[in-house]
């Protein structure tokens, strides 16, 4: 995986081809052959086992992975964890509990957000873990311990195949401190050929942007871990589009926000809970029925007639790595046919080292 686009027109169509070998590389580093976890020493397995709260500080799409990896935290090894914006817990520390473990996750490793938390929380003696895709970064430098994602050099300045390795190195440190019902080697070879299956449909995804993303606005609203999949989707869709758009908790829409719904206001709905699926969809009803243009990434398991971009079932709490495929991919189609520089939009870095 070299730092040139090889066959891609951006680094970032380069970058979002690459995640199923990302993915498959990942489980070739951290699986052994009977599926045990390996290279992940024992001393970060112990700091998670005996935190009694797990803080996930991030930015950006990093801190958007860290909000999956708090489900994962909590439902897979029941572990408390709270996810906070990096720029706001450096100067406004909540009341913590007593073994505190801080997990940063930075694909660069150099987030000066991030590094403001790091100084303060070491000089107050607590445990801190990094998840970077630079190992001689700062942050993995500074912290007690790191984990590398193994993602490949990321290029674009929007990040999409460190926010998928992201969530892969989270789950497995939740399954690491699980009682291991599931077989995580499997479910993620699963969701690498799913990747596969939603990059073979990116030309129908072209099409479905030119007819849906007309406006200057958009939505993508869910609920649980696909309202998080809706914030990571909005933010690929804002930094490189320019389209000014919000990922929305589905049922918090009718206390104001759905006011600015209008005649054509496209809204994509992520769908992939069987649980909470049918509320999700009176969601879409209450939009729909107010003129918005609506689209739907689901599940095959929850899909419905008319679903526009139906993806492959995967252990519900994986869905994210599978519903910001197409997510990835609007995006990117939505700042091509605006003739925007994809790969480095306008006022953004790709690293972030000032606060
Ligand atoms: C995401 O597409 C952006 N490039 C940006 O939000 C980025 O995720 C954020 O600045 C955090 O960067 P890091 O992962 O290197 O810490």
């Amino acid at each position: 995986m070299d730092i040139e686009k090889g066959e891609y027109s951006h680094f970032m169509m380069k970058e979002i081809n690459e995640q199923p070998s990302v993915i498959r590389r990942i489980i070739g580093k951290y699986f052994d052959e009977n599926g045990e976890i390996k290279k992940i020493s024992s001393r970060i397995f112990k700091e998670i086992e005996k935190s009694d709260r797990i803080y996930i500080i991030g930015a950006g799409t990093s801190m958007n992975a860290g909000f999956i990896g708090k489900e994962m935290f909590e439902k897979m090894a029941g572990i408390p964890c709270e996810v906070h914006i990096a720029s706001e817990f450096a100067y406004n520390i909540p009341i913590l509990t007593e073994k505190p473990l801080f997990m940063f996750i930075s694909q660069s490793g150099e987030t000066a957000d991030l590094r403001a938390v790091l100084v303060n929380v070491k000089a107050k003696g607590y445990r801190t873990l990094t998840i970077t895709n630079v190992r001689t970064s700062t942050l993995a430098r500074e912290a007690d311990n790191y984990v590398e994602i193994h993602a490949g050099p990321e290029i674009a300045v929007a990040s999409t195949k460190a926010y998928t390795a992201q969530i892969a190195i989270l789950s497995i440190l939740a399954y690491m401190v699980s009682d291991k019902h599931i077989d995580l080697r499997k479910e993620l070879s699963k969701v690498a050929i799913s990747i596969e299956n939603i990059i073979d449909k990116k030309d129908y995804i072209e099409d479905l942007v030119k007819e849906y993303l007309t406006k200057r606005n958009c939505f993508y609203i869910g609920r649980g871990i696909d309202y998080y999949a809706c914030l990571e989707s909005s933010l690929k869709l804002k930094e490189i589009s320019y389209i000014q758009t919000e990922g929305f908790a589905a049922g918090e829409l009718k206390h104001g926000t759905i006011a600015l719904i209008e005649e054509g206001t496209p809204v994509i709905a992520i769908i992939s809970q069987r649980s909470i699926s049918k509320n999700t969809r009176s969601n879409l009803n209450e939009v729909q029925s107010r003129g918005a243009a609506t689209l739907v990434i689901s599940t095959k398991a929850v899909k419905e007639a008319g679903d526009q971009i139906v993806v492959d079932d995967v252990y519900e709490l994986f869905s994210p790595i599978l519903t910001i495929i197409p997510a990835q991919f609007i995006a990117y189609y939505a700042a091509l046919q605006r003739g925007y520089d994809i790969d480095k939009p306008r006022n953004l870095a790709k690293s972030v080292t000032v606060e």
